[in-house]
């Protein structure tokens, strides 16, 4: 007898567990059919030579944003109408310089030479290498974290045929935008909302679909899990919550998923760490960290410790770190009315443990 003999193919109850990743993208995603529609009106004039429209998306995190707008990109490859027209996917979080996102557009349109080029160059050489194709469809996620516009500046005065799709979390953050900027865009507004326990439970019952095996998911199982996930207001965390439950019964060589399953899993999750996987890079990981073995101290101690334990960014990027964090629900921010023009705040980290008892 072999020791993994208990691993026999039979005993999975995944039939594709690829389709609990973080950035896997199903083809059909429901309750947005309406905004994905919306995003390809805004798009359609392009592919028939015309000027198109422009979006602001908002919602809160985890509602399908990016999902939604990655599947209309992927079904506009797949016109042949559409071949000549750019399509680029920037998210600014990662690239979040006039430099970074330029660079970054410039290797999505297969330009690779540039490093050693001064910013100005880079914007000549991503307009010119535009100019050629039959229109462009920019998204940028996560629009708000760029520090500056002069790429959208440029973009928008310079390419006449184009859709750009904005998604952010904050609802009102077109009118924050730089007036040059907001009478170029002229921006349509199309919002994400929280999914209800419904809804929530019609995409996790179709995620079951694409990934288990039909039968393994015990009914009253997926009910309580969708609950959970509802108020979460995550859809992630359902999706983790998916991945992990089938785990637990995979380990029990159980070939069904039960509520005890479930349980387990819910108790096992902590929201930190759904948080902190894909989302983040390592300096995120590194600031949350010490958030949450520093929780309760403020913002300027914080940023000490991390400047001593070897942090490089400046505080400023810190600040904008804790913000982002704190929008994710991963911090809270109490202003203590102290420091510099009052900014001061005491920072505590939502651990994961009374996140779970909320329930
Ligand atoms: N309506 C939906 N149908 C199927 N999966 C969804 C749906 N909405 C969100 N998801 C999934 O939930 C996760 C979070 O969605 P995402 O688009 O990243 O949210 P946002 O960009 O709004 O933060 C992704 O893995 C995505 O595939
Ligand atoms: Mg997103």
């Amino acid at each position: 007898m072999n020791s993994f003999d208990f691993l026999g193919s039979e005993q999975t109850v995944f039939s594709n567990p690829d389709a609990l990743d973080q950035d896997f993208v199903p083809k059909l995603l429901p309750h947005r059919e309406e905004q994905q529609r919306f995003l390809a009106t805004a798009i359609k004039p392009i592919i028939q030579n015309r000027s198109g429209m422009s979006v602001i998306a908002h919602g809160p995190s985890g509602v399908g944003k990016t999902a939604s707008t990655k599947r209309v990109l992927m079904d506009l490859e797949e016109l042949a109408d559409a071949d000549g027209v750019a399509k680029v996917f920037v998210n600014c979080w990662k690239a979040n310089t006039t430099y970074k996102i330029m660079t970054e557009i410039a290797n999505q349109l297969g330009f690779r030479f540039t490093h050693n080029l001064k910013t100005n160059e880079i914007i000549n050489r991503v307009l010119e290498k535009l100019e050629k194709r039959d229109g462009l469809v920019l998204v940028l996620d996560e629009a708000d974290k760029a520090d500056d516009y002069d790429f959208l500046y440029h973009i928008l005065e310079n390419i006449s045929k184009k859709t750009l799709i904005l998604l952010t979390n904050e609802n009102d953050w077109g009118s924050k935008l730089d007036f040059r900027i907001t009478s170029r865009l002229t921006p349509e507004l199309v919002e994400f909302k929280e999914y209800n326990l419904s809804e929530t439970k019609d995409i996790l019952s179709e995620r079951v679909k694409y990934a288990f095996f039909q039968g393994v998911w015990d009914e009253n199982a997926l009910d309580l899990l969708a609950h959970r996930a509802t108020e979460f207001k995550d859809i992630r965390f359902g999706i983790a919550l998916l991945k992990l439950s089938g785990e637990i019964a995979e380990s029990e060589s159980s070939k069904k998923i039960t509520i005890t399953h479930v349980e387990t899993a819910i108790n096992k999750l902590p929201a930190f760490k759904i948080k902190s996987s894909a989302d983040f890079n390592d300096t995120e990981n590194f600031v949350m960290k010490i958030c949450e073995e520093f929780s309760g101290r403020t913002t300027g101690k914080l940023y000490k410790i991390y400047s001593d334990r070897g942090g490089k960014k400046s505080e400023k990027t810190f600040k904008r770190i804790l913000d982002a964090l704190a929008k994710k629900r991963i911090i809270t921010q109490r202003p203590t009315g102290d420091g510099f023009k009052g900014r001061s705040s005491i920072i505590e980290f939502r651990s994961p443990e009374k996140k779970l008892t909320e329930y």
